[in-house]
């Protein structure tokens, strides 16, 4: 076996994030020297998790970073199917506006999967429309989940070998964990998904020469679940409470593993950040499809 390095390379998510964000911008100015209509963003916000409102801040502070057009729709937590359907109905049509993203969770009295199906297809930024995810499974062209993207593009931005590798992904949500092993597939790995009622987890996450951890629980996974010189990348966010102080952490116990592995994504400032840079890169790209740019 091959003895673990004990100084991993910590992957910078904010690095790689700044790397796309920097392009996009070009390419944003441009389009606004030239006075045409910049690509637009419209978020909807259902209720008051402290979470998403996070998140729905980062994703708008981004799109006025870039010069992107940017508006969110913060609702009220008892706002009904029916209005948050007419809401999508009429952004839908708005010509200034080119992805639509709407936040999960949404609260219980909604049901996602048929809020998602009523975004027009072409504004799906967030690539979690059946069509789209109907395309990934195919291999065809299509506006793909902004957090599996990043994954990949931190991996890309470090020149990881994803060809060949064996690619553990825990969790099988649509969000992450399910177009993950589609774009690893893609990508040539051999993947497995381990999920909450596999057996033996951490004996098959010590399988992974790239492990990835999706599922948002604090400092799931230990040292033992690494094999020596793993990648490890880490996409849970979970807020704890360490000595009185409130604290986000991964679904890694990152003390735990960075002595196992051969780099490793901390959280904050890893796959966090690639996220809202996706999101952009969405935006535009959906943008320049709409507008046969
Ligand atoms: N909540 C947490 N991550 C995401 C995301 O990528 N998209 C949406 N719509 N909601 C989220």
């Amino acid at each position: 076996m091959t003895k673990p390095n004990t100084t991993p390379l910590i992957l910078n998510g904010k690095e790689v994030s700044e790397q796309i964000i920097t392009k996009i911008k070009a390419e944003v100015s441009n389009i606004h020297s030239k006075n045409k209509r910049p690509p637009g963003l419209s978020v909807i916000l259902v209720g008051d998790n402290p979470a998403s409102h996070v998140y729905v801040n980062n994703k708008e502070k981004a799109c006025i970073k870039i010069g992107l057009h940017s508006e969110v729709h913060r609702l009220p937590a008892n706002t009904s199917e029916e209005e948050l359907i007419d809401i999508i109905k009429s952004i839908n049509k708005n010509n200034a506006i080119d992805g639509i993203l709407v936040q999960l969770p949404l609260p219980i009295h909604i049901k996602a999967e048929k809020i998602i199906e009523i975004i027009d297809p072409a504004k799906d930024i967030d690539g979690l429309h059946p069509y789209n995810l109907g395309k990934l499974l195919s291999g065809q062209k299509c506006l793909v989940p902004c957090t599996p993207l990043g994954v990949i593009e931190i991996l890309k931005y470090y020149s990881i070998n994803i060809r060949g590798m064996n690619a553990v992904i825990i969790g099988r949500s649509t969000l992450v964990g399910k177009p993950l092993s589609l774009l690893m597939l893609n990508e040539n790995a051999t993947v497995t998904v381990a999920h909450s009622k596999t057996d033996n987890i951490d004996g098959i996450s010590r399988t992974a020469d790239i492990l990835i951890s999706a599922v948002g629980k604090a400092k799931l996974v230990k040292k033992n679940w690494v094999k020596p010189n793993a990648i490890v990348i880490d996409v849970g966010i979970n807020k704890t409470l360490e000595n009185n102080k409130s604290l986000l952490v991964g679904d890694v116990d990152f003390e735990d593993v960075k002595s196992n592995c051969k780099a490793i994504t901390p959280v904050p400032g890893g796959v966090g950040p690639v996220t809202v840079a996706m999101l952009m890169s969405n935006t535009l790209q959906a943008y320049k499809i709409n507008n046969n740019v």
